[in-house]
């Protein structure tokens, strides 16, 4: 880098550093025409009674600054009981298994909505390299800077060591870039990665996502990945998996953020539905969805002002999660290439909980499977 280009740099660190107001240098990696034209054609897909035509994909379920705020909301409502009981239980869950990331990380968050994950990831990681590097990647820059304050806000964290990456971390070709970007940035040193917050359940293709996202990982790397998970699958779980989702006001209003900003619909929240499956052996699977429930057909605007038919009973499917197999989880985990360090779990500690459901927080690294017994959490969590 040329002298005059790295004065460039040490100006702009110093004065994002210096100034008495908080600002972000984001780094966007993706032109959001593209990313509107996406959402514009999975919303034209063929009419079907059960959310397998039009959809929102995960990612654009939270862009832009209408479905982050309902995103925060759901997140502080007591009835949605996954997140509620992510955020709980994630300060216990991350205290079982940091000690065994090393002294000098750097932090790439992927997906870090409100923020609170990371803060405490990051108190722990900057005690041991307090020059560390935090990168949260997210499709919606609203949502990147909510996270990013609620993150490092009082930490000690310089500003100009926060890099947000407004990217959408589903495409392979855009992780490409990204991986470039980072292993330039911080050399050998090693970097954790984070996928939390049941993040992975949302995508159609989770396995190849998650292969993905850990084929950025080097050897000295580290993989923190938390999923919501069940002890066994069975069609009533996959029902009371349903009423966990049901009982939200707040996550239906979420899940309908994004049609209401996006379209013309008038949103009526009796018109979400939620259907419940088993997916193979690996899963419990929710999809989430809108219905035209008015009686009649209805036309539908999109951003761009093309106008889609959106007849009686059609849907859009809004929303997809799943609960994990608890014993499925080694084969989806070795899949990507990966290999448990550690990991904890917490179960659901409320009334009206399925027994069985909870959240698992796994640390991985690169590479195959540890012998039995390498690992004592590896039997906790077998058993
Ligand atoms: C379920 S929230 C989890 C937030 C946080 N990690 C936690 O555990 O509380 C998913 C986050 O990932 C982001 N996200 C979802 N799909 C994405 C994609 N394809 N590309 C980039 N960000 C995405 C969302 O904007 C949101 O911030």
């Amino acid at each position: 880098m040329a002298a005059s280009e790295r004065r460039l740099v040490d100006d702009l660190a110093k004065a994002i550093d210096g100034a008495d107001f908080a600002w972000s240098l984001v780094l966007v990696g993706e032109d959001q025409r593209d990313k509107l034209a996406a959402l514009t054609s999975d919303l034209l897909g063929k009419p079907s009674a059960t959310g397998d035509g039009k959809q929102i994909t995960s990612g654009y379920a939270y862009w832009g600054i209408g479905p982050t705020i309902a995103w925060a909301h759901a997140c502080a409502d007591p009835f949605y009981l996954v997140m509620k009981q992510s955020l709980d239980s994630f300060t216990r869950r991350w205290n079982e298994v940091r000690d065994h990331v090393g002294a000098g990380f750097h932090h790439v968050s992927f997906g870090v909505g409100t923020g609170h994950k990371d803060r405490l990831v990051l108190s722990h990681l900057l005690d041991r390299h307090p020059d560390l590097l935090y990168v949260p990647v997210d499709m919606s820059s609203e949502m990147l800077r909510l996270g990013t304050q609620q993150a490092t806000t009082g930490l000690g964290l310089r500003g100009h060591r926060v890099a947000p990456v407004q990217l959408d971390f589903s495409l392979r070709d855009n992780l490409a870039a990204f991986r470039d970007l980072v292993h330039r940035v911080v050399g050998d040193e090693p970097v954790l990665y984070s996928l939390l917050g049941n993040t992975l359940a949302n995508f159609d293709r989770d396995a190849e996502l998650l292969a993905d996202l850990t084929s950025i990982t080097r050897p000295q790397d580290l993989f923190l990945l938390e999923v919501a998970t069940t002890e066994a699958l069975s069609e009533e779980l996959a029902g009371e998996a349903v009423e966990e989702y049901e009982r939200s006001h707040a996550y239906r209003k979420f899940v309908t953020s994004a049609l209401m900003h996006n379209t013309d619909l008038t949103i009526r929240l009796d018109s979400v539905r939620f259907h419940g499956s088993v997916e193979g052996d690996r899963a419990l699977k929710v999809k989430v969805v809108y219905q035209n429930q008015t009686g009649g057909d209805l036309v539908v605007m999109l951003p761009d002002r093309n106008r889609v038919p959106f007849p009686e009973h059609d849907t859009i499917r809004l929303y997809l999660t799943r609960k994990y197999a608890r014993s499925a989880l080694d084969r989806v985990v070795a899949e990507a290439g990966m290999r448990r360090v550690a990991v904890t779990h917490s179960d659901f500690q409320v009334a009206r909980s399925a027994h069985g459901f909870g959240m698992d927080l796994l640390l991985l690294a690169p590479g195959g499977v540890p012998r039995r017994g390498d690992d004592p959490a590896r039997d906790i969590w077998e058993n």
